[in-house]
């Protein structure tokens, strides 16, 4: 029998995706909580809970905490500048020249203290970040994250070739640093862990990624980068690797697609065969479309991929993109999904409301085990939600109202937020 020991229950709107377009809106329903972990929402508070503190959020809606699945922290400062280029130009003339200033633990420290209390303003109780190639500014950042209670995976990046003078890495001591930081990282806390990242093909030799491969294995941590992102990246990838049929290809070959389990920001212009190999091995999407209109880089064609069983989740991926709030990403994965409906001869329907809530939620949660819903034995990561100022003179909906949180809604809407079980206050740093 269930009793009252470590129990809370939320009253209020609960709204939640258990699949991608499936809705579940619980009008003035009981969430029940456990330790860290949901125990089901219910339209009346069964009896065995009632012994229980209820917190009464009246007419609020309460929905599964956002997930952001590409982020990269260092490039915070570098929001919103620098949209003038494509890919390859943008990280030579701005990416890179700010990424090495993390070898400054000072600069670091300050930088990644605003990164952490910008994704607990925006509601992003988990995000999966790249750090830069200094281990010890990533440990930096892997600490403020455990300290401010969010949860997150966070990669050293590993770059040995095609880069700057002043941003490179020897490839032996890139994989010396690598193992060294994981060993240090990988049992250290609880909900915020190492991921193994090498930044992306053009500038990742056939030995690092191989040594990558390898170590993602041995520390049974996941893996992240990029992939088919740009028209001349691709291009070039195909020149360093004849050997690969396709991009995702040569990935694949150096155990770095899904034989752990593995992220991919962007995958715009994969062919059939790359999306056949991604829904295979279970390689997720990080969908950014913030950046990849800002950087003319394409539209991902998103309900292909969750078509061919491809997972997907949503991405700000900073500072490419220039929006950290998970509703501003939603709002724009609708509008290029109907732009993409054109293109492609209106075969793919746009996204709607329920499917985006799925994406910012169970979609990228689905990368941290049960995460971003309110089925039983799902941690519990949630966001109360006051949207009154978004109200009109009529009636309206739960489903009206999430729809227009997506487009209206910002952080000052949010105002309170759960990860695994416990209250979130705003980092005190
Ligand atoms: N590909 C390799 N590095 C990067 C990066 O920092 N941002 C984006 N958008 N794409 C990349
Ligand atoms: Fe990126």
């Amino acid at each position: 029998m269930a009793t009252c020991n470590n129990v809370k229950v939320l009253k209020g709107n609960v709204l939640y995706t258990p699949k991608f377009g499936e809705l579940k809106v619980i009008k003035n329903g009981y969430l029940v909580v456990q330790d860290n972990k949901v125990v089901g929402v219910y339209e009346n508070l069964p009896e065995e809970y009632k012994c229980s503190e209820v917190i009464d959020h009246g007419d609020k809606m309460i929905i599964p905490g956002f997930v952001d699945l590409h982020f990269h922290a260092p490039q915070l400062s570098n929001r919103g500048l620098g949209m003038d280029k494509e890919l390859l130009p943008w990280l030579e003339t701005y990416t890179f020249p700010e990424e090495s200033k993390y070898s400054n633990l000072e600069y670091a420290e300050k930088a990644y203290k605003k990164v952490v209390k910008e994704l607990w303003r925006y509601g992003t109780t988990r995000s999966v970040l790249f750090g830069t190639i200094h281990k010890d500014s990533t440990n930096i950042l892997m600490d403020l994250l455990a300290k401010a209670g969010l949860g997150a995976y966070v990669g050293k990046v590993n770059m040995d070739r095609n880069s700057p003078d002043f941003y490179i890495e020897d490839t032996e001591k890139s994989l010396k640093d690598t193992e060294a930081w994981l060993e240090e990282t990988h049992n250290k806390y609880d909900i915020v862990k190492p991921i193994v990242t090498p930044r992306f093909v053009p500038t990742c030799t056939s030995n690092l990624m191989k040594g990558l491969g390898d170590l993602a294995k041995k520390y049974n941590v996941p893996v992240q980068s990029h992939l088919s992102e740009n028209q001349g990246e691709i291009a070039w990838v195909s020149e360093l690797h004849p050997e690969s049929s396709f991009y995702g290809e040569v990935y694949d070959n150096h155990g770095l697609f899904g034989q752990q389990p593995t992220i991919m920001a962007h995958c715009i212009h994969g062919n059939d065969a790359e999306i056949e190999l991604m829904a295979k091995n279970n390689v997720y999407v990080a969908h950014s479309p913030h950046s990849n209109n800002n950087l003319s880089s394409g539209i991902a064609p998103i309900r292909k991929l969750v078509e061919k069983g491809v997972p997907v989740g949503l991405a700000s991926d900073i500072s490419g993109g220039h929006a950290i709030s998970m509703t501003s990403i939603m709002a724009v994965s609708a509008q290029v999904s109907r732009l993409k409906w054109l293109e492609m001869n209106k075969e793919y329907a746009a996204l709607s409301a329920p499917e985006l809530l799925y994406l910012a939620t169970k979609g990228g949660g689905g990368f941290f085990g049960k995460v971003g819903s309110f089925e039983e034995g799902y941690e519990f990561d949630a966001l109360v939600i006051d949207d009154e100022n978004l109200a009109d003179l009529n009636p309206r909906t739960l489903e009206e109202r999430l729809e227009r949180y997506i487009y209206l809604g910002d952080d000052r809407n949010i105002i309170e937020r759960y990860v695994a079980g416990k209250k979130v206050e705003e980092p005190n740093f």
